[in-house]
């Protein structure tokens, strides 16, 4: 159980999932100490979902650095002065350098918009409709230096509707990911799920396949 779990909370865009985890929290769902909310876009919509929710926001524009280092040197600068337990990935459209993801191992966690191991990368919900899939869902995983390769914590699925677009599965597939990423940080942060061997283990055991929950 980490006590008072310091957050970082790291995106890109809109910041639906950061708008989630303020809320668990607000309601108290949630037991994290959301301390900060930094983004690589001036733009992103979360800065905004933040600032109202009275977090400390800093924006590192990626552009303005020479390599993917130095830019996560910046950041981790950033967050030494949080010393975070908990860095969560809520559509940080920006892949970490093996400096940063080793400095915070097992304490960072990322959500991507697909049952991985199927489709890592990008338009996962446009590759499931054209495949015929009858589930798309979206993964919680630790970050390790294999993107989108982490150990996985949880999954939720959906049925795919025959008839919706990849925009529509996208709406779709967000609103479970509002439930099942804040429950995997509360996994995370009072210890029922953790990093170990290059494993996932939930209590106390390995976790062969990831819990699915269905929608
Ligand atoms: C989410 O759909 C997540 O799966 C992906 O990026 C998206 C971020 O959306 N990693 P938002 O900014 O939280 O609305």
């Amino acid at each position: 159980m980490i006590k008072d779990c310091k957050t970082a909370i790291l995106i890109s865009g809109s910041g639906t999932n950061l708008q989630a985890f303020i809320d668990a929290v607000e309601n108290n769902n949630l037991n994290l100490n959301l301390l900060i909310v930094l983004s690589n876009n001036p733009h992103a919509y979360g800065l905004e979902r933040a600032k109202r929710a009275g977090i400390e926001i800093s924006c590192i524009e990626h552009a303005k650095f020479l390599s993917r280092e130095l830019f996560d040197e910046a950041i981790i600068r950033e967050l030494e002065h949080h010393e975070p337990d908990l860095l969560i990935l809520a559509g940080f459209m920006r892949i970490l350098s093996p400096i940063f993801i080793r400095k915070y191992f097992g304490k960072i966690l990322n959500i991507h918009p697909s049952l991985l191991p199927k489709y890592p990368g990008l338009d996962t919900h446009q590759r499931a409709l054209s495949a015929g899939d009858k589930w798309h869902g979206s993964t919680v995983h630790f970050v390790t230096e294999e993107l989108d390769c982490g150990p996985q914590i949880l999954q939720g699925r959906i049925a795919i509707n025959y008839d919706e677009s990849a925009d529509e599965l996208k709406e779709r597939v967000q609103k479970i990911e509002h439930e099942i990423f804040p429950l995997a940080a509360s996994w995370v942060s009072t210890g029922k799920a953790k990093l170990k061997n290059g494993e996932c283990w939930i209590d106390g055991k390995v976790s062969l396949k990831p819990p699915l929950f269905t929608f």
